[in-house]
């Protein structure tokens, strides 16, 4: 057994893991926050993505002692109280989802992909960047749509902030 201490969703937390415990597993089962899928076991799904220290991350390929001293977001974390964050709004606004199984990692996926390219993002790009990330049902289209509405909100967000 190993113990590990690190912040999730700006919460302090710690406790004694096998050694072999994967950051996935020490996230739904040891903290609770099931809202980080498990949908494969081959590291394919993404459904598992999360932010460790501010990178998409699959937590399934990350042990949880790897992850120890680290900073990690989760979707529980991405909200601002009842304000949606702007990636899951547009989720919602342009029906990005359906099951809602992969539409955890998806969203972590996302906000990653739009904070590496603030200049914003071409649906290519953003088809590209989704390779690591499977949808059963969607066909992709309208999550693309609600990533490519997300990056223009947060890039005029940001430069409305930099005016200021
Ligand atoms: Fe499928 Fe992590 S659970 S990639
Ligand atoms: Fe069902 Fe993506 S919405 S797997």
């Amino acid at each position: 057994m190993s113990e590990v201490s690190l912040v999730v969703n700006g919460r302090k937390v710690s406790g004694a893991v096998e050694d072999r415990t994967l950051l996935v597993h020490f996230l739904r089962e040891h903290l609770g926050l099931t809202g980080t899928h498990v949908g494969c076991d081959t590291s394919q799904c993404g459904a598992c993505v999360v932010h460790v220290d501010g990178k998409a991350m699959k937590s399934c390929s990350m042990l949880a002692v790897q992850a120890s001293g680290s900073t990690v977001t989760t979707i529980e974390g991405l909200a601002n109280g009842a304000d949606l964050h702007p990636v899951q709004a547009a989720f919602k606004e342009h029906h990005g989802l359906q099951c809602g199984f992969c539409t955890p990692g998806m969203i972590m996926t996302a906000t990653d992909m739009i904070r590496r390219h603030p200049e914003g993002l071409d649906e290519a790009t953003v088809r590209a960047e989704l390779e690591g990330n499977i949808c059963r049902c969607t066909g992709y289209h309208n999550i693309v749509k609600a990533i490519l509405a997300a990056s223009k909100t947060m890039s005029k967000a940001s430069k409305s902030k930099a005016k200021k």
